[in-house]
């Protein structure tokens, strides 16, 4: 088995940065591609913000901040990730885009690279095909935020060889990720029963159940989760969580897929969440307050 030394990430945005982070940080050089050089610059400082954090808290040194930076290049060039042993997709979730860059990418790679999506509703069975390696080819789902969350989903498709699968959980270990393997159908295992949830969360919103704040504490209190569901989807983003339910809702036909118009009117308006600093909350202050949403 050829062993993983160089990593390739395409996308360098929320998961793609902290994807690359975890890498570089356990001993793997790593290349980040991303679409321009300020998408470049933002990949390149979300990491350093990252690991500037650790250090503060004490669990990294000086020495391995320098080391783990200089395991990484960031570059806008996609022959760049030629001399990768694994390519870890994280860019935009659609399929047209993340096709025509694996069909690129399989031009390029060695024989022996594997290519890992990180979609989040996708199957890995729709881009085998473009990929051009269907026996070389896994889903790797990681979570946000990739340095903090445990989970990796590693999940095989028809076509997947037994030996790219073993390569690919080795390699979440290696991450010190807990690997678990998921069967390839849209959502996989936690995406699967997490949306239906942040959608019925909107759903409720819509319906004047509670305000954004009250369903927010409701769920942390009563169920001890960390944070409620609208924190989490500015978390995750609207955009990705809107383009996550059209996916599973054409793949189930079912209601409990199919996204809330609060949700598509705010992605129009272009609150995407934290990224875009407005979501169901304002982040543009300190502390953030609720949006004023127009219910
Ligand atoms: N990078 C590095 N470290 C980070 C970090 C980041 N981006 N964000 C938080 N941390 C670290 C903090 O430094 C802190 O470390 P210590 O415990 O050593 O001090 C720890 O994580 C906890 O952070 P905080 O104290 O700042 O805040 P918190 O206790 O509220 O935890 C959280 C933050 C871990 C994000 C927590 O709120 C949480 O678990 N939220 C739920 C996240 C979740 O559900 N993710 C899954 C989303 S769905 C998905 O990913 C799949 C998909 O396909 C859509
Ligand atoms: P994001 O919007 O934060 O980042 C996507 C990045 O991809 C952007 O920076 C964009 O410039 C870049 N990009 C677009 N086309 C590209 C290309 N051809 N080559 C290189 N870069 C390109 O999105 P994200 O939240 O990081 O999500 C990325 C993927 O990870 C999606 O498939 C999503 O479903 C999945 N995912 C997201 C989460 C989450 O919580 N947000 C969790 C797990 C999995």
């Amino acid at each position: 088995m050829t062993t993983i030394a160089t990593v390739g990430v395409l996308g360098g945005g929320l998961m793609g940065s902290g994807i690359a982070q975890v890498a570089a940080l356990n001993g793997f050089t790593t290349i980040v591609r991303e679409v321009d050089d300020a998408s470049v610059q933002r990949a390149r400082t979300s990491i350093e913000k990252s690991l500037g954090k650790a250090i503060e808290k004490g669990k990294l040194t000086e020495q391995g901040r320098t080391e783990t930076m200089g395991r990484l290049t960031f570059t806008t060039k996609v022959a760049d990730l030629a001399p990768a042993d694994i390519v870890v997709e994280a860019i935009v979730e659609d399929l047209d885009l993340k096709n025509a860059i694996w069909k690129e990418l399989n031009a390029l790679c060695k024989p022996h690279t594997i290519f890992a999506s990180n979609t989040s509703s996708l199957t890995i069975a729709a881009m085998a095909s473009a990929g051009g390696r269907g026996d070389r080819m896994v889903g790797l789902h990681f979570f946000n935020p990739v340095p903090v969350m445990k989970l990796v989903e590693v999940v095989k498709t028809v076509t997947t060889s037994d030996e790219t699968f073993k390569r690919a959980f080795d390699f979440a270990k290696a991450l010190k990720k807990e690997p678990i393997a998921a069967k390839d159908n849209s959502g996989f295992v936690v995406t699967l029963l997490l949306v239906p949830y942040l959608l019925d969360a909107i759903t409720a919103l819509e319906r004047g159940v509670a305000s954004v704040e009250d369903i927010d504490k409701g769920m942390m209190l009563g169920t001890g989760y960390p944070m409620g569901p609208f924190t989490l989807l500015d978390f995750v983003g609207l955009d990705t969580t809107y383009k996550i339910a059209e996916i599973m809702f054409d793949e189930y036909r079912e209601k409990r897929y199919a996204p809330p118009p609060l949700l598509k009117r705010m992605v129009l308006a272009g609150y995407y969440g934290k990224k875009s600093k407005r979501g169901f909350y304002d982040y543009s202050v300190e502390p953030p307050v609720v949006s004023k949403l127009g219910l």
